[in-house]
């Protein structure tokens, strides 16, 4: 069942979704050759202690941290560790909070110090797909007009979206209805209707769209070692076209 949101609702959301992209400007500030995951993941810990709110991610189904941060061909779902990022790296920080028992979580990728113009493209055009995703979050459209417009505006690029791993309605629980692949077709899908609100994330990789995941149970990577990009926002769609709650 898909819950629609009363506006009293929508704004629980947005604090949430606010505090969420809040925390990962501060971690943008924080990426830097010889930063490691950890490091950032400590950075989080102490943060939302502070803030007195819970962190979403740790204990869900087991996951062991605050913050998920995969590098280079890791897709989602990297565990923070020791290992330090170097100079052309591109880390995906994807981050999830409680605040009042509504859910933030949002996404970002972001270049470890200079980048090749390769990898520049590969993080543009997967923001730009969301946005492409998010303009099509109207009352009367359908869900497959989202996931569309993000695989076409993807595929257009020469890149490929990922299959797996999809968005999700967002509110009460981490992951509510309903699935929001980046893939589909226009005019397919639930109807989209006043207080939906929706995590929309695209995975993005150079090559192929394969993906397998690590011995650790967790760590999405690609199949052929291509890079990945990572970008979501949490949109809620109103009378008056779509409203990007994770936004500051
Ligand atoms: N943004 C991801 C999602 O919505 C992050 C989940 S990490 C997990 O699925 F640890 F909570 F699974
Ligand atoms: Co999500």
């Amino acid at each position: 069942m898909i819950v629609c949101k009363s506006p009293r609702e929508v704004e629980k959301l947005r604090v949430s979704g606010r505090m969420v992209r809040e925390l990962l400007e501060d971690l943008k500030l924080r990426v830097q050759p010889g930063v490691t995951t950890w490091d950032l993941e400590t950075y989080v810990q102490k943060r939302v202690k502070e803030l007195g709110v819970k962190p979403a991610f740790k204990g869900y189904r087991g996951y062991p941290c605050c913050l998920c941060a995969s590098v280079n061909d890791e897709i989602v779902h990297g565990i923070p560790s020791k290992r330090a990022l170097k100079e052309g790296d591109i880390v995906s920080l994807d981050l999830g909070v409680v605040v009042d028992s509504y859910y933030g979580d949002s996404a970002v990728t972001v270049p470890v110090g200079d980048i090749s113009d390769e990898l520049k493209r590969l993080l543009r055009i997967t923001e730009e797909s969301l946005r492409m995703g998010i303009e099509r979050v109207r009352m009367g459209n359908r869900l497959g007009d989202v996931s569309a417009a993000i695989q076409r505006y993807v595929e257009n690029a020469g890149f490929s979206v990922v299959r797996e791993f999809v968005g999700h309605g967002i509110g009460r629980e981490l992951h509510e209805e309903p699935p929001v692949p980046n893939f589909g077709e226009p005019g397919r899908g639930p109807a989209l209707k006043e207080g939906m609100v929706l995590a929309i994330e695209p995975m993005v990789n150079e090559k192929g769209s394969g993906a397998r995941v690590l011995k650790d149970h967790w760590t999405a990577v690609t199949e052929d070692g291509g890079r990945s990009a990572h970008f979501e926002h949490m949109v809620a769609v109103t009378r008056n076209g779509p409203d990007v709650l994770s936004q500051l």
